[in-house]
């Protein structure tokens, strides 16, 4: 394990810190983990009926009403003291960039910038792209000038702008579909069997590729791409700081502060936040 005086020491110093966050880190603001034993959402249902594009496909209205249901806990979440105590620390020319697995907005609402949300955000929506149906069609795709989906036309209001398109929500009902070309929408969320974005992946390895030292909060680092970010920063010789009640695969090779990220978060950067 790295030794604390060398990973304070560099915490300190840093004048560019990542800070990579999984579930954990809201869990203090009432949201449940995915793979905690008892309360993770992985607990109690199977991730391959409820987030995969292949579930949508077999049945939208299911898949759509189980987030409305776990929005619910995110909606009535508030940043945590761990989430301020993050947006605090980007003062005195000293920059961070935080790179989220979480949908749920938190950091944002805390008072973080230019967040990269490695797995979406619950609260916008996309159309969604039958990839197995498009791949199978003879011809090209007509893409939606409102949603920016394949067009499915179906529903079709030729007055509709991405304004309207804009303005839809997760919430409570049938699945809404595009404005524009009828296309159903959906989270716009990373599920399982789906890639991230090219270009949010791009921006979550630079900044790590730019950082003096990462913080990695509240991760079980089951989940590939995201879970090599840190592993990373390590091969280049950065000290990553790892706060987390349980040991990971990472705790070997890291400064590992077991506890709560609300409680440790607040008292670690306070110590450096003046500097
Ligand atoms: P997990 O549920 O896999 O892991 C949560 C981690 O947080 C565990 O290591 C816990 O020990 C730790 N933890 C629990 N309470 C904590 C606390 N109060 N403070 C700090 N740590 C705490 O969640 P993720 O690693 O975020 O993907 O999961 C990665 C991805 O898997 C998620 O983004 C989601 C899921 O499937 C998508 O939705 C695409």
């Amino acid at each position: 394990m790295l030794p604390v005086t060398t990973a304070l020491e560099a915490l300190r110093r840093a004048r560019r810190i990542a800070v990579f966050t999984g579930a954990g880190m809201s869990a203090e603001s009432g949201i449940p983990t995915f793979r905690d034993r008892m309360t993770g959402l992985w607990a109690q249902t199977d991730p391959m009926e409820v987030a995969t594009p292949q579930a949508f496909r077999a049945d939208p209205q299911w898949v759509w009403d189980w987030h409305v249901h776990v929005a619910a806990a995110v909606t009535l979440a508030r940043p945590n003291p761990g989430h301020r105590a993050i947006a605090a620390l980007a003062t005195g020319g000293r920059r961070v960039d935080v790179i989220t697995q979480n949908i749920d907005g938190l950091h944002q609402a805390a008072g973080s910038g230019g967040v990269v949300e490695l797995h979406g955000n619950l609260f916008r929506l996309k159309p969604f792209i039958d990839e197995e149906a498009a791949f199978a069609a003879a011809e090209a795709p007509v893409i939606c000038g409102v949603c920016d989906g394949y067009a499915a036309w179906d529903d079709c209001d030729p007055y509709a702008t991405r304004e309207d398109f804009a303005e839809l929500r997760l919430a409570p009902g049938p699945v809404p579909r595009c404005p524009g070309c009828g296309a159903l929408l959906r989270p716009d969320v990373v599920w399982f069997n789906e890639m991230l974005d090219p270009a949010v992946l791009d921006a979550a390895m630079a900044a790590v590729d730019a950082c003096d030292v990462l913080l990695c909060i509240g991760s079980s680092l089951e989940v590939e791409p995201a879970a090599s970010l840190p592993w990373r920063a390590l091969r280049r010789g950065v000290p990553v700081l790892e706060i987390n009640p349980q040991p990971t695969a990472l705790s070997a090779q890291a400064l590992s502060l077991r506890g709560r990220a609300a409680e440790i978060l607040p008292e670690l950067l306070a110590s450096i936040a003046g500097r």
